[in-house]
């Protein structure tokens, strides 16, 4: 650290041009991103509740309720009754909280969790934490956990099953609603990630997904506001069927002006709930009909400008994410992409580039990437 400070002048100068640095979302080259530009709303609650933590909520009743509200709302869309659960960092710490809750309700030696192959690399850090072996149940042919593989792989050591809904490489849906029979069979806790998903697929106009908690095995879903949700980051959620859930998960708090802590992360801001909140309230159903709708749109012309331009998509569209593959390299299509400033991902599981269209992401920009594309393959 320098000896004196500076005016605030200097630091700000020096703050913009280090953040010119940063991609912006408005130039709507980030094409490889499960984050967008929060709604304006979000940036004005986040700064009024800039100060407030959650981590010791005494000190923040209207905080408190807002989170609260932001729960309430979540469980309802996700056909959930008197649920409970917390705003946390992110998806990393909601599918934490989930597993375990599920490990130490199950009270087993040795403990599993049964993973499609396609899920968030967030498990595999989730289980070197908890000491949980995944056990890895195969797709099928259109990238979907298959059930009966997922049966196979529950013994009596199994902890939890986890199905997403929205998977991170290609957007895809498990048949969460026939993983439900085999959890409520085995007796085993149903985990639904639906990070991305959980707030697109309410709003989609045509698609009818089962994944949320009308199924009766569903005890705990993970569900993003600082994805499709809009929210500042950071605004991951955890919602649980049932309140005996956080009573494995509370921590004593011997100093704070609450008695438990349920969450990971120990101080958290209340400007995630509050960004959530005031997202929530501005859009409501019809809003959000209406994002959702437009970046499936967009996903339709990506589709069918790649397909008619000679390459071929690894699946249908569920959700606003296109993947696509190219006949001459596609890794290194990806690498030309970044360096003509396409923000794209290679996916080398599937070897194929992942778009996902997020709500920064307008028609303008899919037809110059399509332009531009035909152009870059040839360098
Ligand atoms: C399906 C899914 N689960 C979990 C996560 C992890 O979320 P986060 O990066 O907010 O921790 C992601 C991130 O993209 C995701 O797509």
């Amino acid at each position: 650290m320098q000896a004196k400070g500076l005016s605030r002048k200097q630091v700000l100068a020096e703050l913009k041009k280090i953040r010119r640095r940063d991609q912006q979302y408005d130039d709507g080259k980030i094409l490889c991103s499960m984050c967008t530009k929060p709604h304006p709303m979000a940036i004005k609650a986040y700064r009024l509740f800039l100060t407030s933590n959650l981590g010791d909520p005494g000190l923040f009743p209207g905080s408190v309720q807002l989170e609260e509200e932001v729960i309430n709302e979540l469980a309802t869309l996700l056909h959930g009754k008197n649920c409970v659960g917390h705003l946390v960092s992110g998806g990393t710490e909601a599918n934490l909280l989930a597993l375990l809750a599920a490990r130490n309700m199950a009270h087993v030696n040795a403990p599993e969790v049964v993973l499609p192959e396609s899920a968030h690399f967030s498990f595999t850090k989730i289980c070197n934490l908890l000491n949980l072996k995944p056990v890895y149940a195969g797709l099928d042919g259109s990238f979907r956990v298959d059930p009966l593989k997922v049966e196979k792989c529950v013994c009596q050591r199994t902890v939890a099953i986890v199905g997403t809904a929205g998977t991170s490489e290609l957007g895809v849906v498990d048949p969460i609603e026939k993983l439900s029979p085999v959890a409520l069979e085995h007796k085993v806790w149903l985990h639904v990630d639906a990070a991305f998903g959980g707030l697109v697929i309410p709003f989609l106009a045509d698609a009818k997904l089962n994944f949320d908690f009308a199924l009766e095995a569903v005890e705990s879903i993970t569900v993003d506001p600082h994805k499709m949700g809009m929210a500042a980051i950071p605004a991951g959620g955890i919602i649980f069927r049932d309140r005996k859930a956080l009573d494995c998960l509370k921590t004593e708090t011997p100093y704070l002006t609450d008695q438990y802590q349920y969450t990971f992360v120990g101080t958290r801001t209340g400007a995630a709930a509050a960004s959530t909140w005031a997202v929530f309230r501005s859009l409501g159903m019809e809003g959000f009909k209406k994002v959702v709708g437009n970046c499936m749109k967009t996903t339709r012309l990506f589709a069918e400008g790649l397909t008619s331009a000679g390459f071929k998509l690894v699946v249908e569209p569920t959700l606003n994410i296109v993947s696509f593959r190219s006949n001459h390299g596609t890794k290194r299509l990806a690498e030309k992409l970044r360096q003509q400033g396409w923000f794209v991902s290679y996916v080398p599981r599937y070897d194929c580039i992942r778009i996902v269209v997020m709500p920064h992401v307008k028609k303008q920009h899919a037809s110059a990437f399509l332009k531009d594309l035909t152009r870059i393959e040839k360098l």
